[in-house]
């Protein structure tokens, strides 16, 4: 990500804006993610980051609020067949206003001028998330079975949803 996208939350700017190093994020773990020290999967070295990998940081009105990511998933040989699947992840306080929806519609339009399809997953459990990807105007698209290993050493199931440059067009992609 070379520059910054903004968008509007409530009257405030609200920046995505590429990380860099000395950024202060503030803590934006979820019990999901809280891996006990003996469980933490140690087989193998750990995956390599996804290709295209983009880290960013979510500023609402100046302040740090959360992280973004996105990287590519491809679906053929073609570069027309590369999509981009992102993530989020707000500090606990920042959470349920609606800040969600927003960074993830904001993101989403602004990498469907490149390409597209946007997808985003989250776990079966995560009702939050579903909810705001909906009110993103994301669409429920299905079931990845055990899909992700999580701290309490199952694996899970994931739903996948997505905003393609049609469904911005009212279907002329
Ligand atoms: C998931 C997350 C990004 C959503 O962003 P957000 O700004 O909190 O979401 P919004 O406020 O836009 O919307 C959340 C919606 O889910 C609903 N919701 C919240 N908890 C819920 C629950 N347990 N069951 C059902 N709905 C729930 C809210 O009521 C709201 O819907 P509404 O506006 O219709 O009332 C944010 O909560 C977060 O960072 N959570 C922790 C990290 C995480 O789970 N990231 C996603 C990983 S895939």
């Amino acid at each position: 990500m070379s520059e910054s996208v903004s968008g509007s939350h409530a009257g405030h700017e609200l920046l995505i804006r590429p990380r860099r190093d000395d950024d202060v994020v503030p803590d934006v773990s979820t019990p999901w993610d809280a891996w006990p020290e003996e469980a933490r999967p140690g087989e193998g070295p750990p995956p390599e980051a996804p290709s295209h990998l983009q880290r960013a940081v979510v500023v609402l009105a100046g302040t740090t609020v959360g992280t973004m990511s996105w990287h590519v998933v491809s679906y053929g040989p073609t570069m027309g067949s590369r999509a981009w699947n992102i993530g989020i992840a707000l500090a606990e306080p920042y959470r349920g206003t609606g800040i969600g929806t927003t960074a993830q519609r904001t993101l989403a339009e602004h990498l469907l001028a490149d390409c597209h399809r946007v997808e985003a997953s989250t776990d079966v459990e995560n009702l939050a998330e579903q909810r705001s990807l909906e009110k993103a105007g994301f669409v429920r698209e299905g079931i990845l079975r055990s899909a992700q290993h999580r701290a309490d050493g199952r694996h899970h199931d994931l739903v996948v949803y997505s905003l393609t440059r049609g469904d911005l067009t009212g279907g002329a992609a």
